[in-house]
């Protein structure tokens, strides 16, 4: 699986999150690497869960800026990044159990889970957010 490689298609244009995204992006090529490389599965989960809580703690800085400037996709948005970690999450559980190790089908899944969202619904937050901020 080739990484995620950062451009100007992924820019929703507010450089706060640009700079997180940029960040789990960083990460899912860490945890993409481990992967190809055959590192532990200890070490596998552990880069698992930066990117979840990293991707969670993402979720709520866009949540805050959504309410501070008005956002009026916001719950509809919310609901989405919910159900995003919940998936994670499940991943996660999957993973969790020593006979499923991760394999390509779930780096194709995360890489989807991460770049679909940001080019759909955070585009369209990025462009109420440069007509207001
Ligand atoms: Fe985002
Ligand atoms: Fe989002």
């Amino acid at each position: 699986m080739k990484d995620i490689v950062w451009g100007n298609i992924l820019s929703v244009e507010i450089d706060e999150i640009d700079e997180d995204h940029r960040k789990l992006v960083n990460i899912f090529n860490i945890l993409n690497h481990a992967v190809t490389e055959g590192e532990s599965q200890d070490y596998i989960a552990a880069v698992l869960e930066e990117l979840v809580n990293c991707t969670a703690w993402h979720f709520s800085h866009e949540e805050r800026l959504m309410l501070k400037y008005g956002y009026e996709e916001l719950e509809e948005h919310r609901a989405v990044h919910q159900g995003l970690i919940k998936n994670a999450r499940q991943l996660q559980q999957k993973t969790l159990q020593a006979d499923k190790p991760m394999v390509d089908e779930d780096i194709e899944y995360l890489e989807r889970w991460l770049t679909e969202h940001i080019l759909t619904d955070d585009m369209r937050l990025g462009s109420y957010l440069s007509q207001v901020m």
